[in-house]
């Protein structure tokens, strides 16, 4: 039987959403994006989250994807989001407006779970860092398929700073880094995870994803290097998948 599940992934610039077959995780259609509001106040994205209910879900559970940490339904960290979601209720607010169950959890994380269960880490024992580079860099690891839940990898000092305000999507936007540029100071940042953490794979996805052809050739660990199958779409897909 289909099972049917709204995921929404919010993204420093645009929100994501779409109907999620959670036994397959497929699409059930195109995603629906839209501007992320600014200033990104939790009453405005609250107020988004509704409209895209309305537009797109069946009326069943709903899973959301924030970058931020989330403990029981709380978002605790606002990096890349106003700072009005720090120690916010988000799953009791929302929970008041739509009257069913809601799953809210990092970002990284559910993209993460995306990849473990039907995407480039499917399968895949051992210890796995997803990475996602867009606004930020969010992080994901598991063991043996078991996620350990909002880890913060993205803020790693490198260079004085946070890393990911040395290597992140955005930043080579910014910076209008080449490539070999940019992937110069991956490798710098995928060396410095390999020393900590020792992972068997790193899967890098987010909204650089789409390059990964670009890119990939100049990247270099001891840890095999896998793209996001899912790329931009992980984030909803994993967010519905923790809400089943
Ligand atoms: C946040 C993380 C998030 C990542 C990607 C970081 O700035 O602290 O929670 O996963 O950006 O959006």
């Amino acid at each position: 039987m289909t099972k049917r599940i709204l995921g929404i992934d919010v993204g420093g610039s645009s929100i994501k959403a779409g109907l999620v077959d959670v036994t397959t995780g497929r699409l059930l259609a195109p995603l629906a994006q839209v501007p992320t509001p600014q200033p990104s106040t939790p009453a405005a994205l609250i107020e988004v989250f509704v409209a895209l209910d309305s537009r797109l879900s069946g009326g069943g559970a709903i899973g959301l994807a924030l970058p931020c940490v989330v403990q029981q339904g709380v978002t605790r960290t606002a990096a890349n989001i106003d700072s009005g979601w720090l120690d916010f209720d988000c799953a009791g607010r929302l929970r008041e407006r739509l009257d069913r169950p809601i799953v809210v959890l990092n970002d990284a994380d559910a993209a993460g779970v995306a990849e473990m269960r039907w995407g480039a880490g499917e399968g895949t024992r051992g210890v796995v860092i997803m990475l996602t580079f867009g606004t930020g860099i969010g992080s994901a690891i598991f063991n043996d398929g078991v996620l350990l839940p909002n880890t913060e990898f993205g803020h790693l000092e490198m260079q004085g700073m946070d890393a990911e305000h040395f290597a992140s999507a955005r930043v080579r936007t910014e910076q209008q880094l080449d490539w070999p540029a940019w992937a110069a100071r991956v490798n710098q940042y995928l060396a410095r995870m390999h020393a900590l953490f020792w992972p068997d794979v790193f899967i890098l996805g987010g909204a650089v994803s789409e390059n990964f052809a670009h890119f990939a050739p100049l990247l270099d660990s001891p840890a095999d290097i896998r793209a996001a199958r899912f790329a931009g779409q992980a984030g909803v897909i994993g967010a519905a998948l923790a809400a089943a």
